[in-house]
């Protein structure tokens, strides 16, 4: 249904790699993060774009690395991504400052103030990155993100409930299959357009046929609270996997639900710790790492 991009085969080689890399012992982590896009046009002028800035993702990939897991990062080129995203909005080129003394010509000197903390996230990002904890792999349109995720489900298959799925993406719900999508720009004169089809949940196919045995998290984005635990319960019934975060667009920063079979956690932070610039994330990570744990001590 969805045409196969020509990288997959390639990603798919790296990512059976990163899954032997780390062995039988450790815990992964596929995060989907960012919106996909629904070209409209074979050659496209126009596409649908799901909202998602990444934050979600990115920031939550560094507490899993630091929770001990190697992470797969799959993510819309161009969104937010893990330890870079704190620098999102500063002009490289502004903090840095060229020597020319004779000595030290050429040398390059980083002002800390306009990347603050830059030598403690260097550490961290290049200690992530010399032991191979991390593998980026960058989608754009729909059918990219679904391939993809397929490849690293089948990829991380063989080690069983120690993979963990957070499905942290905006993913769309329409799309225009190959065979209806007309081939040069729509001409607004033919009227309104009218083509889009359903797409298939993925989390259906992801927890029944491609990582049966993973810990499966999805995330449910409301405009509207009063619809969204109603939302979430019934995310968990009709696919069977084990947890739901739930969230409202405008408050996503400083509160969510996390909402199981049988219960349901408010995680919110206070202004104090807003303030202090504490990320929700944190809390998300740590109770989803914890609630692996006890999945994972139950499949013995
Ligand atoms: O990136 P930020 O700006 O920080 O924002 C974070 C976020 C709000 C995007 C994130 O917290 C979030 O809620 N992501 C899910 C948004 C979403 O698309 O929800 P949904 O109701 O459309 O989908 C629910 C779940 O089904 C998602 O986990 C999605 O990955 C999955 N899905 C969706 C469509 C589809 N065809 N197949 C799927 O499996």
């Amino acid at each position: 249904m969805f045409a196969v991009p020509s990288h997959v085969e390639e990603v798919k080689k790296l990512m059976a790699e990163f899954a032997e890399h780390h062995g039988s012992a450790g815990r992964r982590v596929v995060i989907t993060s960012g919106g996909t896009k629904v070209p409209l046009e074979s050659r496209t002028v126009r596409f649908l774009d799901n909202f998602s800035s990444g934050r979600r993702g990115a920031s939550s990939a560094k507490y899993f690395l630091d929770s001990g897991y190697a992470v797969i990062f799959l993510h819309r080129h161009r969104s937010l991504y893990p330890y870079t995203r704190l620098y999102t909005g500063v002009n490289l080129l502004d903090s840095l400052q060229l020597v020319t003394g004779k000595e030290d010509a050429g040398q390059i000197l980083v002002d800390q103030n306009a990347l603050p903390n830059i030598a403690k996230v260097l550490k961290r990002y290049q200690a992530v990155k010399a032991a191979g904890l991390l593998l980026p792999v960058e989608f754009n349109t729909l059918s990219e993100y679904l391939h993809l995720l397929k490849a690293a489900a089948q990829a991380l298959s063989s080690i069983g409930s120690k993979a963990m799925f957070y499905l942290a993406a905006a993913v769309s719900d329409f799309y225009i299959p190959a065979y209806e999508m007309p081939e040069h720009k729509i001409q607004s004169s033919n009227g309104p357009l009218q083509i889009m089809k359903m797409v298939p949940k993925m989390l259906s196919p992801l927890v029944k046929d491609w990582a049966p045995k993973a810990f499966v998290i999805s995330f449910k984005l409301e405009t509207d609270p009063s619809i969204l635990l109603e939302r979430a319960w019934r995310a968990l019934e009709t696919y069977n996997h084990q947890t739901v975060v739930a969230n409202v667009l405008d408050t996503r920063r400083g509160y969510v639900v996390v909402v199981t079979k049988d219960t349901q956690q408010e995680l919110v932070l206070t202004d104090e710790e807003v303030q202090k610039e504490v990320e929700i994330e944190d809390r998300i990570v740590s109770n989803l790492t914890e609630a692996h744990s006890e999945f994972m001590s139950r499949q013995v």
